[in-house]
C-alpha cells in the first residue's frame, strides 16, 4: 500500500484477538528485527520479540500504558537503547515506527506502549538482562473484527496550518504556496503520524530551500525526541512518492515564543 493511504488508515489497535501469530510469520518478523537494526548504526539499538505476551502483560498490568491501563496483546516487541542521547532516542523511534509499516503490512496490528513510569528494576526482571534502557514497548497481534456497523476509532488530528508555518513559527502558510512547493500533500498525510497521548507536538517552517522540524515542548518544557523520530520517518516516506528522496540531518537549539519553548530537531533540504 503507498505510504499516504497507509497513514490515513493507520490506527493504534488495542483489541486483540486471543490468537498467536503463526511461527513463520513470527520467524518472518525476527528477520526484520534484525535488518532494521542493522540499518543504523550498529549496536546504538535493539529489538526483542517477547513471544509469550501473557507473561509480558502479567508484569506490565496496572502500570503501564496510559495510566496503567496495559494493552493486551499475544506478542510484545521492546526498544532498547544501548545510550539515552537524543540520536539514538529519535532515530530509534524512526525505526520502530518504520517496523509497524512493515508489521501492518504483514496483516498485524499494532500499539506503542508508554512503559518509562514503569519502576527500573521491573522491567529489568521482567525484559531480562539485555536491558539498559527501555521505554516503549509494541503490542502486536491480531486485531479482534470491528462489528460492521461500528464506526472505526478516529483521533483528531491537528490542521495544516496548526503545523506548519512560513520561516517563523506563528507565522501562516497558506495551502496554495504549500501546493506550489510540492508540500502540501505530503504535510496533509503527515498529520495522521501517531504520538504520545496524540499530542502532535510536531511543527515545522518552510524556509526558501529547507524544512525545519520543530517540537513543542510539554508543560515541563520536555521535548518528545519520540514523537520527533516517527514523523521523520514518515515525512522521508511521502517525500519519496513525490520523488525527493533526502533524509533529514539533525540540528541543535531551540526557543520560546508565546511562553512555550520549541526545540528545534532536524533540516531537511528541497
Ligand atoms: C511513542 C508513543 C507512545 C504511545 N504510548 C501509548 C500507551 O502507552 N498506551 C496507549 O494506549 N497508546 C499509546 N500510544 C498510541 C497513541 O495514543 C496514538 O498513536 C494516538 O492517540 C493517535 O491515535 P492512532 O494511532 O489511532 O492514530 C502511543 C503512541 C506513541 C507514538
Amino acid at each position: 500500500m503507498r505510504i499516504n493511504n497507509f497513514l490515513m488508515n493507520r490506527r493504534s489497535m488495542r483489541d486483540y484477538r486471543n490468537k498467536s501469530v503463526e511461527l513463520d510469520v513470527l520467524d518472518r518478523i525476527k528477520d526484520i528485527l534484525k535488518e532494521l537494526e542493522n540499518e543504523f548504526e550498529e549496536g546504538t539499538f535493539g529489538f526483542k520479540l517477547y513471544e509469550n505476551g501473557q507473561l509480558i502483560y502479567n508484569g506490565l498490568e496496572g502500570l503501564a500504558g496510559y495510566s496503567g491501563v496495559m494493552v493486551e496483546s499475544p506478542h510484545y516487541i521492546a526498544l532498547n537503547l544501548k545510550e539515552n542521547d537524543e540520536k539514538t532516542v529519535i532515530y530509534s523511534a524512526y525505526y520502530m515506527e518504520k517496523l509497524v509499516t512493515k508489521l501492518i503490512e504483514l496483516d498485524l496490528a499494532t500499539c506503542w506502549i508508554s512503559v518509562y513510569d514503569v519502576d527500573k528494576n521491573l522491567r529489568k526482571d521482567l525484559f531480562g538482562e539485555w536491558t539498559n534502557e527501555i521505554n516503549f514497548i509494541l503490542a502486536f497481534g491480531y486485531p479482534r473484527r470491528n462489528h460492521p456497523f461500528s464506526k472505526e476509532p478516529f483521533s483528531e488530528r491537528i490542521s495544516i496550518e496548526e503545523m506548519v508555518y512560513d520561516n517563523e513559527i506563528g507565522q501562516h502558510i497558506t495551502l496554495e504556496y504549500l501546493e506550489q512547493r510540492g508540500l502540501a500533500d505530503t504535510f496533509y498525510y503527515l498529520r495522521f503520524a501517531p504520538s504520545i497521548k496524540n499530542l502532535q507536538p510536531w511543527r515545522f517552517i518552510v524556509t526558501n530551500d529547507k524544512v525545519h522540524l520543530l517540537i513543542k515542548c510539554d508543560e515541563d518544557d520536555n521535548p518528545s525526541l519520540v514523537d520527533a523520530g516517527i514523523v521523520m520517518y514518515y515525512f522521508e516516506a511521502l517525500q519519496e512518492l513525490q520523488g525527493t528522496k533526502n533524509k533529514w540531518s539533525l540540528l541543535d537549539g531551540e526557543f520560546v515564543e508565546g511562553g512555550i519553548k520549541y526545540k528545534y530537531i532536524a533540516e531537511y533540504q528541497l
